[in-house]
């Protein structure tokens, strides 16, 4: 199994949207995906209709209840081939809760092991605050997606985000692989092509060449609890993601990506 971990300190750029329409092509192609739900606001979670008071556990319990088996947190969502580790605003504690004791860095890497077999891929949808949830999904990454905004504001959080792998990557023997892909993109406004111009000059390595433009369809398919590919496969968003997703396997079959140590 690997693991996509899609994070930007940044709120509302589109994580969340991210996860769920990469796994919605994934399953498309008939591999089996964990959807995890790092964020206190759970929205991944309710995009599949899943509310706190309605799930038994979520990511809360594999921090306090360290021996608890993570497959019996797993759900199986409305889309076969989808199984979603959910969150539950509990987690928002967690900081203060753990806050100085050592050895929490782990918890998530330790529970997608045990989960491995069962997925080709584990897509972690972050919430936009680093805390030991950001961690966490980082040290379990093989590669980290990065989406930002087409929007000057967007690309000061870009960096924030940018400063915190480079120390992540200090911690650790090999780079981990990051992309960053720019969504919401809309080509009739300056603000966006501009966006889109400075990303290219300052950060061209690790830009993703295509962009992920600007689509109602997404709000509409979120209505829906369904993903992009599902609800409109061939909505303009949907094919950018469509592509955005060979282009990420091709990398992994190259063998781009980290093994998981
Ligand atoms: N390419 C797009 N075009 C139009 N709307 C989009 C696009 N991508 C995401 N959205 C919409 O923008 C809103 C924010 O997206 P999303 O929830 O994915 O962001 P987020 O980064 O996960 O937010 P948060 O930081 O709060 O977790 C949602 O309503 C979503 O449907
Ligand atoms: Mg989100």
């Amino acid at each position: 199994m690997k693991t996509w971990v899609v994070a930007n300190q940044k709120g509302g750029v589109g994580k969340t949207t991210v996860a769920v329409t990469l796994g919605g092509w994934l399953v498309d192609k008939g591999k089996r995906v964990l959807l995890v739900d790092m964020d206190p606001q759970c929205s991944l979670s309710a995009y599949f209709g899943f509310e706190p008071d309605r799930i038994e556990a979520s990511v809360y319990d594999l921090f306090t209840h360290p021996d608890r088996d993570p497959s019996e947190v797993v759900v199986a969502s409305n889309i076969d081939g989808i199984d979603v580790l959910p969150a539950t605003p509990a987690m928002a504690t967690l900081d203060r809760q753990l806050g100085q004791r050592q050895g929490q860095g782990l918890v998530l890497s330790r529970a997608l092991r045990q989960l491995a077999e069962g997925y080709s891929h584990a897509l972690v949808d972050c919430s936009p605050s680093l805390g030991v949830l950001m961690v966490n999904a980082l040290a379990a990454a093989d590669r980290v997606l990065v989406p930002t905004q087409t929007e000057y504001m967007a690309l000061k959080g870009l960096e924030r985000m940018l400063r915190t792998l480079t120390m992540i990557n200090r911690s650790r023997s090999t780079r981990l692989p990051c992309l960053i892909i720019p969504t919401m993109f809309d080509r009739r406004t300056r603000a966006s092509v501009g966006a889109l111009e400075e990303l290219r000059q300052q950060h061209g390595d690790e830009l993703w060449r295509e962009v992920i433009p600007v689509d109602t369809q997404f709000r509409e398919a979120s209505r829906n609890g369904l993903p992009l590919p599902q609800h409109l496969p061939q909505s303009r968003g949907a094919q950018a993601f469509r592509q955005l997703l060979s282009e990420l396997l091709a990398a992994e079959a190259a063998g781009h990506d980290e093994e998981a140590a």
